[in-house]
């Protein structure tokens, strides 16, 4: 297999509206994301994921684009986004755009001509359908509650949106939509961007009369077409948001052969601590027998027809070390702990904002507070249908999406340094102890963890190539794999538990040379009778 620069990549992901403000409306922008490149190069990623920064009225944060041409008010100008560009570029890292394409804003000029009548021209570049005996076409729901069909009362047609009323859904199979889309991806490669995250793009193959909306029968045509008329010639990173992805699938998606795109991002773990069959708020404990087995073998099962995104937060995720480790007495172990976790598998890994100083997530008591359509949309859906404040509440604290959104905690003085005025979404009280300042002077820090496993990788093709081996004979709560390439092997070991716990695997043997470790005290590993601390996690070369 050729090598690729993103296969040695490290993507760091900017949620522009809470990153840095540069003036005073509270809304972060991209002088303030300028102004932060210097901490992003310390931290040594290659590359930026920047959450959509195209104009948007915001019923959904930018994930509503009206538009693709031009940049939201809040967070600046054209000139500023070539400007980051190009000083990005200049501290070796790209930018890599968000590419949201299965629906517009309803304030796209082409939904706003679409909703003039049947016989628009720009009509079937949405979906528009009958209703059925007086009522919604059929019966598919919206990801933010509630029927995923909208009554037009000007021409007594519904249109489809997967997302908000607000995010009608785009009709792929129409030639003329698809081939706006590949004018738009142009237009920013030509900017010299390093690539896109295609945000939900498993459902632009939908066959709604089907009611199929993920993996639909066309969607690896869209995608090929795609790759030929756009990124096709250029060297860029292309990652998809495929949350019904199989390794079978993503095989699909990423294999060269295929021409289609880099990776996708699997949701498999993600998906373990809700009750199955039902949605992300059917909230239920992390079984971490399933993480261990879900992640082995997604390491191994693409072969070398696919290549690994890694990853425990987005946007759209509760905060890692508050969802899957302790926030409280073992906050900097259990950071630490899930970042060696993952940043020593094989795959590209991705870091979102404030995860590598260890940021928490944020409980709110009262709906009141809650910024996010998809938790205000549930949480009236799911009152009226009898469930009680407290368990919604609950719900949100262990998933909301705000979570993740809270501002970017640079320092210790007002707002934390994220804005000299009142932010969007108020920033989380425990920013004294937990910022980027502290953890940049603080040599042990989860920062100062994170920036020396980005080093180990740039250093280590066996970080980046070597085969990846589960070792099963621990306790549940040990995570402990392999990885070997060109005779040599490490050992990652990994305590998921607040108890402590007795390895014995004899034939590791063992080991002197330690990699990195999230307890000081750790020398050496001797795997005949190891005992691991809780949340300890360590690599050694064997
Ligand atoms: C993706 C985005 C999410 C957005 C949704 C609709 O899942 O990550 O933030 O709300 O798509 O665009």
């Amino acid at each position: 297999m050729e090598q690729k620069w993103w296969q040695n990549a490290v993507v760091y992901q900017v949620y522009p509206r809470s990153f840095q403000d540069s003036d005073g409306d509270g809304i972060g922008d991209l002088r303030g994301i300028l102004r932060r490149l210097d901490y992003l190069q310390e931290l040594g990623i290659t590359a930026i994921w920047l959450s959509p920064v195209y104009k948007s009225p915001n019923d959904d944060n930018g994930y509503d684009i009206s538009d693709y041409r031009d940049i939201m008010t809040e967070f600046g100008t054209m000139a500023d986004m070539d400007e980051l560009i190009t000083e990005a570029k200049a501290r070796d890292i790209r930018i890599i755009m968000d590419l949201v394409v299965n629906h517009t804003s309803d304030e796209h000029p082409w939904f706003v001509e679409a909703r003039k009548g049947k016989d628009n021209p720009y009509r079937e570049y949405y979906v528009w359908r009958d209703p059925v005996n007086g009522d919604v076409p059929n019966s598919l729901r919206s990801t933010f509650s509630g029927p995923a069909w909208e009554y037009d009362e000007a021409s007594g047609q519904y249109y489809l949106h997967l997302f908000s009323k607000r995010q009608p859904d785009l009709n792929w199979e129409n030639e003329a939509v698809r081939r706006e889309v590949w004018d738009l991806m142009n237009y920013w490669l030509e900017k010299g961007v390093g690539g896109f995250r295609m945000d939900v793009i498993d459902l632009v193959g939908k066959i709604p009369d089907k009611e199929i909306t993920g993996n639909g029968p066309k969607l690896h045509d869209y995608l090929q077409e795609m790759n030929r008329e756009t990124f096709g010639k250029y060297d860029v990173l292309t990652v998809g948001e495929t949350w019904g992805a199989t390794p079978e699938i993503a095989k699909l998606y990423s294999d060269p052969k295929r021409g289609e795109l880099s990776m996708v991002f699997q949701f498999e773990h993600i998906l373990l601590d809700q009750q199955e069959g039902k949605d992300k708020w059917d909230l239920k404990p992390l079984p971490i027998g399933e993480l261990k087995q879900v992640l082995a073998k997604w390491q191994t099962a693409l072969g070398n027809e696919g290549w690994n995104s890694l990853f425990w937060n987005n946007h759209d995720l509760p905060r890692i070390v508050s969802r899957w480790g302790d926030d409280g007495i073992y906050h900097r172990e259990s950071a630490k702990l899930f970042a060696i976790l993952l940043h020593l598998m094989k795959g590209t890994p991705y870091i979102y904002q404030g995860e590598e100083i260890g940021m928490t997530n944020s409980p709110i008591r009262d709906i009141s507070e809650v910024q996010d359509i998809e938790a205000r949309n549930m949480y009236r859906e799911r009152l009226e249908q009898g469930y009680s404040q407290e368990e919604l509440i609950g719900a949100i604290n262990a998933k909301g999406r705000d979570n993740a959104r809270t501002p970017m905690q640079w320092d210790g003085s007002e707002n934390a340094g994220f804005t000299a005025g009142t932010p969007w979404l108020p920033v989380n009280p425990n920013f004294k102890k937990i910022n980027a300042e502290a953890s940049l002077a603080d040599p042990d820090s989860i920062f100062h963890c994170y920036r020396k496993l980005i080093r180990l990788r740039k250093e280590n093709p066996l970080v980046v190539w070597g085969d990846f081996e589960l070792i099963e004979e621990v306790p549940e709560q040990v995570f402990l794999y392999l990885r070997h390439y060109e005779g040599e092997t490490w050992a990652v070991a990994a305590n998921l538990g607040q108890a402590a716990a007795a390895v014995q695997v004899p034939r590791l043997g063992k080991s002197r040379e330690l990699l990195i470790a999230n307890y000081a005290d750790r020398e050496f590993a001797d795997f005949e009778e190891l005992s691991l601390r809780p949340y300890e996690a360590f690599a050694v070369k064997l």
